[in-house]
This record gives structure tokens, sequence and C-alpha cells, in this order.
């Protein structure tokens, strides 16, 4: 029994080693790096709502929506299998979801992309359905596979 878990740790562990991907630790912390810098984007597209003119909205929108596909983007490889374990609220779930948390993942750099174009039309009305359908995929994902605390 426990040569069977040290045995599954190994392998769960050694691409992530060789391959050179990330270690559990520092993938813990590039994802949350990457979602705090999220919240601030998502605060300064809420700023954005609020403007008038076309002009401005695509001046206020546009570097925050293009941090979004960046910041969606460098999410990608950094849910390294074990990584539920650590300083993290990410669930279990997600590993035996894969395929589910993977198109929710795609998802958010799709709707990241759309908002960025949209962002680009200085219609108010583009970025606000932009931004809904974004930001619903973010609660959706945070509802199923991140702890409350
Ligand atoms: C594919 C699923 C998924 C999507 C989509 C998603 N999140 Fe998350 N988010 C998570 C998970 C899982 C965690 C927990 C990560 C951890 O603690 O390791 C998290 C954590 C966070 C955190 C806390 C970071 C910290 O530790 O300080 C913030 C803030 C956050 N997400 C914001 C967002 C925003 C804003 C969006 C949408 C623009 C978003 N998330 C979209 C899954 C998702």
């Amino acid at each position: 029994m426990h040569r069977a878990v040290f045995a599954t740790t190994l392998i769960l562990l050694t691409p992530a080693i060789c391959a050179g991907a990330l270690s559990i630790e520092a993938a813990i912390e590039q994802r949350q790096a990457a979602f705090k810098a999220m919240k601030d984007d998502v605060k300064r597209i809420k700023d954005a709502l609020r403007v008038k003119e076309p002009a401005d909205i695509v001046a206020a929108a546009g570097e925050p929506a293009a941090q979004l596909v960046t910041n969606s983007k460098s999410l990608v490889g950094t849910f390294v299998a074990g990584s539920d374990q650590g300083d993290t609220r990410a669930k279990k779930k997600i590993w035996k979801n894969w395929a589910d948390f993977e198109a929710r993942q795609n998802a958010l750099i799709s709707g990241a992309e759309q908002l960025l174009a949209a962002s680009a039309t200085g219609s108010q009305a583009d970025l606000k359905t932009a931004f809904k359908a974004l930001a619903r995929n973010c609660k959706g994902c945070h509802r199923r596979y991140r702890q409350i605390f």
C-alpha cells in the first residue's frame, strides 16, 4: 500500500521535474498571481463600463482587456497534477473532471480575446456583452472548482 502510494507520487512528480515543467509550489504561485492580476483587470473593465465616449471606452478598456488575454494564457500548465496540495484553494475535483476544467480554462482565454475585440469597437453594448460572458465563466468555475476558504 505504502509502496503503491510512493510509486504514484513518483510518477506524478517525475514528469514535472524532467520536462522542466513547474514544480507544484511554483505552479500554485504563478496561477494565484495571474488570478490576482485578472481581478485588477476586471476592476478596470468595470470602470470602463461607465465611460461614455467611444474613444474613451477604447482607451479605458483596451489595456486591461489585453492583459486579461495574457494573464488567462499564463494559467495554462499551472494546474499541474498534485497541486491541490499546499497553499491553494484548488479542489481535487479539477483533476477528476479535467476535460471540463480545461474547457472552462480555454473559454476564459477566448472570452478575454472577445473582450479585447469588443473593447476596440468603442461600443459600450459590445463591451458589456463580452464582459458578462467572461464574468459568468469566472463565477461558474469558482463555484465548482475553488474552495471557499
Ligand atoms: C477554469 C476555472 C477558473 C476560471 C475560468 C477562473 N478562475 Fe479564478 N480561480 C480558479 C481556481 C481553481 C482558483 C484557486 C487557485 C489556487 O488557490 O491555487 C482561483 C482563484 C482565483 C482568485 C484568488 C487568487 C489568490 O489566491 O489570491 C482570484 C482573485 C480569481 N480566481 C479571479 C478570477 C477572475 C477575475 C476570473 C475571470 C476573469 C477567474 N478567476 C476565472 C479557477 C478559475
